[in-house]
């Protein structure tokens, strides 16, 4: 008994051990191949001996780099010299963080912005033409469902929104299609897009594929190994971690990204370099926040599952959820902290619930320290008829909770407290 216990024991532990990084098919080793991710995210990307011996990665606070003689000039401009010029074109600092996320996402590069709207409208820019046509999911993030229908609409890029399925958007490709467009899971409902099964057609018609990977984060999924062409974080919530900062990621092949950085120095979305250095700090602990905070969410969602004040949970990692079965075989470590639940009640009772918790404070972000829940239909939906929201299935009742890294324990007494005041 006491051998079987201490077996299985172990083999939960290797199925909870980040998984080995790999070097990609055809590249030369590098110094963190073979990395789990804790050592990935404290270690990865920085050079081993740093300016003044720090143990950090310094802030190279900098608008601009000098040239010293025309010997300096010509190696930078004939490429023979990687250095910098001007801090829209790059940072040092900025690359490190780079470097770590490019190694986390298993990436050839990745190229950082000031938001994760800025990556997604620069990238979507560089990357479509007038008379192309893009898939993209409903139940995704509201702007970037703005931006596509009404920003690219407007310079002639058309668009097709299906439910968040491999099926219906493989069964949306026209010849036009020029990109496909999701999150997975998506927001809030955390559905998990089959990656396998959403990337053999769009590999077959030529299109590319662009996940928003800010739910999953690479901790859970890295979509790239499906063969996803680009990955796309909003660098505000998980990677950063700690609700106070704002950035965005792109990563994927050197080409893609490097026709991206094009568009990147004309448009100027560029991260600051201290934004940068709080994203490589909060990295430091991303891979125990996500380990620790998608065990607590799966912990509050059963427990919400039961509540009587509870009319539905939607998280994937419950038998419940329509794409629990998905989320399983791609996201085996955890669906992240994110989860969508329906209050059993009117408006004014949903509202009284909200104002009524002590811990959990409400607004609309996620991924950080502190648990943050949202009231969709008031906040990120409040410019929305009753009519519009509820055709995007944005309720009266939807709240969307970010459990952060309290104990579950005062989380949930701090739910039902307020569940128990409507
Ligand atoms: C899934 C998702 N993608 C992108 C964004 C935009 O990121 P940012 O707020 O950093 O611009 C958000 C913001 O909430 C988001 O939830």
């Amino acid at each position: 008994m006491a051998t079987k216990k201490s077996s299985s024991a172990t083999k939960k532990q290797a199925a909870r051990k980040p998984a080995a990084i790999k070097s990609p098919a055809g590249k030369a080793p590098r110094r963190e191949d073979g990395w789990g991710a804790s050592t990935l995210v404290v270690h990865g990307g920085e050079a081993r001996k740093k300016f003044a011996d720090s143990v950090t990665t310094p802030i190279v606070q900098t608008s601009t780099y000098v040239f010293h003689d025309e010997n300096d000039i010509r190696e930078y401009t004939s490429g023979q010299r990687y250095r910098y010029e001007y801090l829209r074109y790059g940072n040092p600092t900025v690359d490190v963080a780079q470097n770590k996320i490019a190694l986390l996402e298993g990436a050839d590069a990745s190229l950082m912005f000031a938001s994760g709207m800025a990556a997604i409208t620069t990238t979507l820019f560089s990357m479509l033409k007038s008379g192309d046509h893009v898939i993209f999911t409903s139940d995704i993030y509201k702007k970037t469902l703005q931006f596509i229908q009404n920003d690219l609409g407007k310079f002639g890029v058309a668009s097709t929104m299906v439910p968040p399925t491999a099926e219906a958007i493989s069964a949306a490709i026209q010849p036009s299609t020029a990109l496909i467009f999701t999150e997975s899971p998506t927001n809030p409902y955390v559905h998990v897009i089959d990656l396998e099964k959403l990337v053999k057609p769009a590999k077959k018609a030529g299109i590319p594929v662009i996940i928003d990977n800010t739910f999953a984060t690479p901790y859970n999924c890295r979509p790239l190994e499906y063969g996803v062409d680009l990955v796309i974080h909003s660098l505000t919530k998980y990677l950063s971690g700690h609700n106070d900062v704002m950035g965005g990621v792109v990563s994927g092949s050197s080409e893609l990204v490097n026709k991206i950085k094009a568009t990147l120095k004309t448009y100027g979305g560029n991260i600051d370099p201290h934004a940068a250095y709080l994203v490589i700090r909060g990295l430091k602990t991303f891979a125990l926040r996500m380990d620790y905070m998608n065990r607590n969410s799966l912990i509050i969602a059963r427990w919400l599952e039961k509540h009587p004040k509870i009319r539905q949970v939607w998280h994937s990692g419950l038998p419940s959820h329509p794409t629990y079965k998905i989320a399983r075989k791609q996201m085996p470590r955890g669906i992240g902290s994110c989860f969508a639940f329906e209050v059993d009640g009117s408006l004014k009772q949903v509202q009284k619930f909200l104002r009524s918790l002590k811990i959990i404070l409400m607004g609309p972000s996620l991924g950080g320290t502190e648990s943050l829940i949202s009231h969709p239909a008031t906040i990120t939906y409040y410019d929305m008829t009753r009519a519009q929201r509820y055709a995007l299935n944005v309720t009266d009742q939807l709240c969307r909770l970010a459990v952060g890294v309290e104990d579950p324990e005062d989380l949930m007494a701090d739910l039902d407290q307020a569940l128990k005041s409507i």
